[in-house]
């Protein structure tokens, strides 16, 4: 199926970013929702922010960003959003009510042959699905922070999930510049946060345990894994709070043996969240 305008729903971290790199990259029409004027006008600000980014390292010819922009479509009401839309990328809270809810309305407001695909990160894919009527209509297309700049889109096949619409989810994906990887099932964490989330646990427990400095379990994995920053690290990049809920969902969601660390739950506890809190495994309050 050809896919000529896409909405996105959610101006915020992520959806501001996917709608960025859907008129950029993929020369796409694109529609972005969200529910007040203030959270739109910070989306397109980002958007306008980066593109200024792109053009000061010569990666944006003169006048593109301008052309960029005119693809963009800000709007606040949902029918109006969805009513010409081919393709529906939901990046709104992860809360499942909030994201079941929009699922139903989007699914009375959109035309029949439309895609929606969500960008969540941990809720059931068929679950969302199940709340359309056109549940193999409804897959996972799955973001990574900064979408401008990460290179993996992970496309996820809920239970009742066609082929046609995995395939053209994927020929989007590769349309606006990403590489894509199929996760077959519908499970939590997908691949990335599956592999990711436990390793991120497991070094609050190297902490917690003295195993240990901070310094050296974050000098182990940089130098031994290759990683670009180590493990406490990314924890305080992404937020303590938001780790354990991951693998909480994991915990829940697949086996206990994603039990989250004393030493993770204590962070949280002491609101020790990371760069958000200003404090984590380190201090960010100079940085
Ligand atoms: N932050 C990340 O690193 C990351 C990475 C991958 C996936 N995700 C997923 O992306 C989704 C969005 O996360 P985020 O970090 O961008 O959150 P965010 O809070 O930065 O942005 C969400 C935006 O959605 C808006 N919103 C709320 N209800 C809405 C509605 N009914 N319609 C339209 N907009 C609505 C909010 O006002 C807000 O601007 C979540 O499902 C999250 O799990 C996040």
């Amino acid at each position: 199926m050809e896919i000529k305008r896409i909405a996105v729903l959610g101006a915020g971290l992520m959806g501001h970013g996917i709608c960025q790199v859907a008129a950029q990259n993929g020369g796409y029409e694109v529609n972005l929702r969200d529910i007040e004027q203030r959270f739109l006008d910070n989306g397109m600000a980002m958007i306008k922010r980066s593109l200024q980014k792109f053009q000061s390292k010569g990666k944006l010819a003169e006048g593109q960003a301008a052309e960029i922009l005119n693809r963009i479509h800000p709007m606040l009401d949902l029918k109006e959003t969805v009513s010409d839309a081919d393709l529906i990328v939901e990046a709104v809270p992860e809360n499942v009510e909030l994201k079941t809810a929009t699922f139903r309305e989007v699914d009375r407001f959109a035309p029949t042959h439309a895609i929606i695909a969500s960008n969540t990160s941990s809720i059931s894919i068929t679950e969302l699905g199940s709340a359309t009527n056109r549940p193999e209509k409804v897959c996972g297309m799955h973001f990574f922070n900064p979408p401008q700049l990460m290179k993996l889109v992970e496309v996820v096949k809920g239970t009742k999930s066609s082929d046609e619409t995995i395939q053209t989810v994927l020929d989007v994906a590769h349309k606006i510049g990403k590489e894509t990887v199929l996760v077959k099932k519908d499970c939590p964490g997908f691949i990335v946060n599956r592999i990711l989330v436990p390793a991120l646990n497991e070094a609050a427990a190297l902490y917690w345990e003295g195993i240990a400095d901070r310094d050296d379990i974050d000098k182990a994995i940089k130098l031994g894994l290759n990683w670009p920053m180590g493990p406490l690290m990314l924890t305080d990049y992404i937020g303590a709070d938001t780790v354990l809920a991951i693998t909480d969902v994991l915990m829940k969601g697949i086996d206990p043996k994603f039990h989250p660390s004393p030493g993770l739950k204590q962070m949280v506890k002491a609101r020790l969240l990371g760069r958000k809190t200003g404090q984590g495994y380190y201090d960010w309050t100079q940085k």
